[in-house]
């Protein structure tokens, strides 16, 4: 009996030193110490011994006991303090949120009025922000000489003379280069390259060199729009663009035409959907008037049609222009277009 205690001594002793941690220990205990522990089995086989012998085996039985719990609790103790030493770490914290990006207000606006006229069988056409003078003016029937012009406060561009010669094969009628003023001049660049009949809108960045304020920026973006063929006439502009409202806003809105003059459009008109907000009765976004002027338009003058080579007496078309900046003001009532630049995360990141 005695030996038997002391093979297991070492045995249970050399255990605990290795147990990896306090679940570890607790499966020793209740292997041991538990009701049908190993060590609890043989203080039962106490009662079955002489009693010469149990005065003997039984106090060193009794110490045994308690020397395992020491060792069980003193090394419990250890892996407590090595826990208790490393760092705090609270993992009922929420954790911090990651965030996900988004587009930007005049993004969404653009993809919506993308999608929409593709819808309508449009096609999407890009230009050059950094244009000739010949695309951006002359060829939109605005001669040189011509007041017209002054239009568009134009930012021009200083070295533009030397790189319009480069090579550019319109370099015999372009003289100088400039940021374009407007999207039209994407127009003739695609009536050169494309032949009737077809309608495109042409998304993109403008620029205008004029003081900032509530409704004007030096920097925005438009989106022009020109339908072309045999007999496209203003009904269907009409219905196009009403078509067009109608799917933005998701509700069915008036259009008026008033009479009004750009060099490329003849007659050339300007757009006004009933007010998207009092739906005309008069707010404070249409300034009472139940109105918003919402873009230009008209129908193809001939003399851009001769400046691309179409012949004026076989087509007709429509072209129209409007700012992106101005319905994405409409569509989310933003009451400054300079917000839109403004890079400031209160105002984007309600979109
Ligand atoms: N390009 C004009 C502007 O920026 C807008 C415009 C008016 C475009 C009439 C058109 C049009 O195509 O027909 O002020």
């Amino acid at each position: 009996m005695i030996k038997k205690i002391e093979d297991l001594k070492l045995k249970i002793f050399k255990l605990i030193e290795d147990a990896a941690d306090v679940a570890a220990l607790e499966n020793l205990r209740v292997q041991y110490l538990g009701r049908k522990g190993e060590v609890t089995n043989l203080l039962k086989t106490l009662k079955d011994i002489s009693i010469e012998e149990r005065k003997k085996v039984g106090p060193q039985l009794q110490t045994f006991k308690k020397e395992i719990e020491l060792a069980l609790d003193d090394k419990v103790g250890k892996f407590m303090e090595i826990a208790a030493a490393a760092p705090e770490i609270d993992i009922t914290i929420p954790g911090k949120k990651i965030s996900v990006g988004h587009y930007h207000p005049l993004s969404i606006v653009e993809k919506d009025v993308r999608r929409i006229f593709k819808a309508m069988n449009f096609s999407v056409v890009e230009g050059p922000e950094i244009e000739s003078d010949y695309y951006n003016f002359d060829a939109l029937n605005i001669p040189k000489s011509h007041p017209a012009r002054d239009m568009w406060d134009t930012f021009w561009l200083q070295d533009g003379q030397k790189l319009a010669k480069g090579g550019d094969k319109l370099s015999a009628i372009s003289h100088k280069l400039l940021l374009r003023t407007h999207t039209s001049p994407v127009q003739m660049r695609y009536m050169e390259t494309h032949k009737p009949p077809f309608q495109i809108i042409v998304p993109g960045r403008v620029f205008r060199y004029e003081a900032t304020d509530a409704s004007h920026e030096t920097n925005f973006n438009q989106i022009e729009g020109l339908m072309v063929g045999k007999d496209v006439n203003l009904a269907n502009f009409k219905f196009v663009i009403q078509e067009f409202f109608k799917r933005l806003f998701g509700k069915n809105l008036e259009i008026r035409l008033r009479p009004s003059y750009f060099p490329f459009v003849e007659p050339g008109l300007e757009v006004d959907l009933q007010c998207v907000k009092c739906g005309g009765k008069g707010c404070n976004i249409c300034g009472n008037s139940g109105w918003l002027e919402i873009m230009g338009a008209g129908m193809v003058h001939p003399k851009v049609f001769e400046a691309a080579h179409y012949n004026p007496r076989e087509l007709q078309g429509f072209a129209f222009g409007m700012g992106l900046e101005r319905i994405a003001m409409i569509k989310y009532n933003i009451p400054d277009i300079r917000m839109f630049y403004s890079g400031d995360l209160r105002f984007i990141n309600q979109f």
